[in-house]
């Protein structure tokens, strides 16, 4: 079975609530007749007003981060239950920013990926190399790490989302050229069908996600590989994300 393609908007620390429901109007009728599945993963402030938004098209709802208790002394955190309530749907987990400024391990995004499942939201997971760790030669190794540690104990993979972003190409404008970028998806594919066998691995989509944007997003999305894109930069304009998300055209 063909794996539906997926475009993902990731705003990050971008847009109040009104500028996200602009932003949202904006790109409604630009993307009414998308052939994938289209999701902006917003603040969690801006969850409410975009819930709203996005009523009657085919965007959907998704958050940037989720915790992995269902209750208690969280201070500043979001349970998934409360993202659920609010009609999200995908949830970001383990984006490089999060593991480089806040601490976040492959630990805790396993434990949040866990969570997110359990409470029937969709993780996408995040995981890439570092500049230093590519140019070293070590891709393998770190994919190889975060592939057994992030996704233990998940029995059904058609559930999630892998995104794979180079963190070099990250709000760099340096992108994976289209062979890179579908090369290291599948072997990330490869890796995850030995390690996690019979449990519907082929049936997952991967991302790739770092400076793709209407430019470029054609070709990547040309490549055998790639299911989709975690756009950062270019979800912020509604042509430049509607371009990406109509790749097809
Ligand atoms: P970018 O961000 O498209 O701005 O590089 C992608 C991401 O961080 O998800």
């Amino acid at each position: 079975m063909a794996r539906r393609p997926i475009i993902a908007g990731n705003w990050k620390m971008n847009n109040t609530a009104s500028e996200a429901v602009e932003l949202v109007k904006a790109l409604k009728p630009l993307v009414k007749d998308a052939k994938c599945d289209v999701v902006v993963c917003v603040p969690a402030i801006d969850i409410p007003a975009v819930k709203k938004a996005v009523h009657g098209s085919k965007i959907r709802l998704g958050a940037q981060n989720v915790h992995f208790a269902e209750k208690g002394a969280y201070t500043g955190e979001i349970s998934a239950a409360m993202l659920k309530e609010y009609g999200v749907q995908y949830v970001i987990i383990g984006h490089s920013e999060r593991r480089q400024y806040f601490g976040e391990t492959d630990e805790t995004v396993n434990l949040r990926t866990l969570a997110a499942i359990k409470a029937g939201l969709t993780p996408i997971v995040c995981i890439g190399e570092s500049l230093e760790e590519r140019e070293g030669g070590l891709t393998q190794k770190v994919l190889d790490r975060q592939i057994a540690a992030d996704f233990a104990g998940i029995e059904d993979f058609s559930k999630i989302v892998i995104a794979y972003e180079p963190i070099w190409a990250i709000g760099t404008g340096r992108t994976a050229t289209d062979e890179q970028a579908n090369e290291t998806i599948g072997y990330i594919r490869k890796r995850m069908k030995k390690v996690y066998a019979g449990k519907n691995v082929g049936r997952m989509r991967i991302q790739y996600g770092g400076s793709m944007n209407a430019k470029n997003a054609k070709g990547l999305m040309a490549q055998p590989e790639i299911d989709g894109g975690l756009i950062g930069g270019a979800s912020l304009k509604a042509a430049d994300f509607a371009t990406v998300v109509n790749f097809d055209k």
